[in-house]
């Protein structure tokens, strides 16, 4: 038993011989803002149009506000959907678009309008209502898809990459919009993505799938600061991967022997190693310190390029497949003009910021 608001319960679905969501359990909670993320292909838009009725699980349970959905279909559910593609009736209205999930419930002409103006004022489009869609903006035209979803107040709406289609700038101010929206309604929102970026910046929790798979499942800093194993940590965010083997262990502290950086102790946090485990030390590229103390080592910079806030640094060294990318704050770089301008630079790996993780699996 579980006490979640929605619990998917080892959801299976295979079309033919492929299996496009292979048995997945997640509990997601009342008024969250949970997302799902993951490539192209790993299940995600499956996964949420079984959520919404759309499409039957293989196998598996659906169990939502205390009911077994799993056979209910789409439109006796208490979900909505919004998709990429604005799914705008072009011959109506703004207005009549909003208003158009509203036509089975018989209200008066000024409710009616009350309950459409209301909702127009939530996306920030209060006297639209009389325009045309093709009068809109692509993010206008979102918000109207949003809002037509909303009016029928679902318990849950579902959303599949409905900003991948904005271009940057836009998209990043309708993250924002669409996190005080959802607040506002207090609505749970299952959101599909698959830009990492827009997952840490929106989600109370992020579920990441992988060929059909949940691999994680977590808040976004947790995902971001320990990442479970290799996959996950190179595709939230940029991940240093640094091998060594581990030379011993204590409750505490890990060894560990990398030939890029010497012999250096990490916390074990909450982990178990054994002596001749081979290993990598997954670091971030802004947990490294430039430092001359005994624990730095001299690594040759092949690349720098400068982002404003910060300095990129492409490093190679002994034992490293690929070049570190290290990125050090502007302020601290012209702290150490000197080391940062030439070609080698002493640096060292923020012990208590990495992540041990087992080479293979
Ligand atoms: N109706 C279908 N018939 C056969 N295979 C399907 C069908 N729908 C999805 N698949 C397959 O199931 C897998 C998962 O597809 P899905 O659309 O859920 O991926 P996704 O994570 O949403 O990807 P994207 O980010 O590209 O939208 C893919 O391999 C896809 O080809
Ligand atoms: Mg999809």
């Amino acid at each position: 038993m579980t006490d979640a608001f929605i619990s998917l319960q080892s959801i299976r679905k295979t079309y033919g011989p492929v299996v496009a969501v292979d048995n997945v359990d997640l509990d997601i909670a009342k008024g969250s803002f949970f997302s799902l993320l993951g490539p192209s292909g790993c299940g995600k838009t499956t996964l949420l149009t079984m959520l919404g009725g759309l499409d039957k699980p293989t196998a598996g349970r659906i169990m939502l506000d205390g009911v077994d959905v799993t056979s209910v279909p789409s439109y006796r559910r208490p979900t909505n959907m919004v998709f990429q593609s604005y799914a705008i009736f072009p011959h109506l209205s703004v207005g009549d678009n909003v208003g158009y999930g509203l036509r089975r419930q018989k209200l008066d002409r000024a409710e009616w309008q009350h309950r459409v103006d209301a909702m127009l004022e939530l996306v920030h489009l209060k006297g639209y209502g009389d325009r045309q869609p093709s009068q809109l903006s692509g993010g206008q035209m979102q918000r109207v898809a949003l809002a037509r979803a909303l009016i029928v107040q679902p318990k849950v709406l579902l959303l599949d990459e409905p900003l991948s289609a904005l271009d940057k700038r836009l998209r990043q101010s309708m993250q924002i919009e669409l996190r005080a929206i959802q607040r506002e309604v207090g609505i749970t929102f299952v959101f599909v993505t698959h830009d990492q970026e827009e997952a840490l910046t929106l989600s109370d929790k992020i579920a990441v799938m992988s060929k059909g798979k949940v691999l994680q499942c977590c808040p976004p800093t947790d995902l971001y600061d320990l990442p479970i194993n290799r996959e996950v940590a190179e595709f939230v965010g940029e991940m240093n991967l640094i091998p060594g083997i581990v030379k011993g262990c204590t409750t505490e502290t890990v060894c560990i022997s990398m030939p890029s950086f010497g012999d250096q102790q990490f916390p074990v946090g909450g982990r178990s190693f054994s002596k001749g485990d081979k290993v990598l030390v997954a670091v971030r590229p802004e947990n490294f310190e430039i430092a001359d103390g005994p624990e730095g080592r001299e690594l040759t910079i092949v690349n720098r390029a400068y982002f404003g806030t910060h300095l990129h640094f492409m490093m190679t060294g002994e034992g490293l497949e690929t070049p570190l990318t290290v990125s050090v704050p502007s302020a601290i770089a012209r702290a150490h003009g000197k080391a940062v301008n030439s070609d080698r630079m002493t640096i060292q790996v923020v012990p208590e910021t990495a992540v041990i993780l087992p080479q293979a699996g």
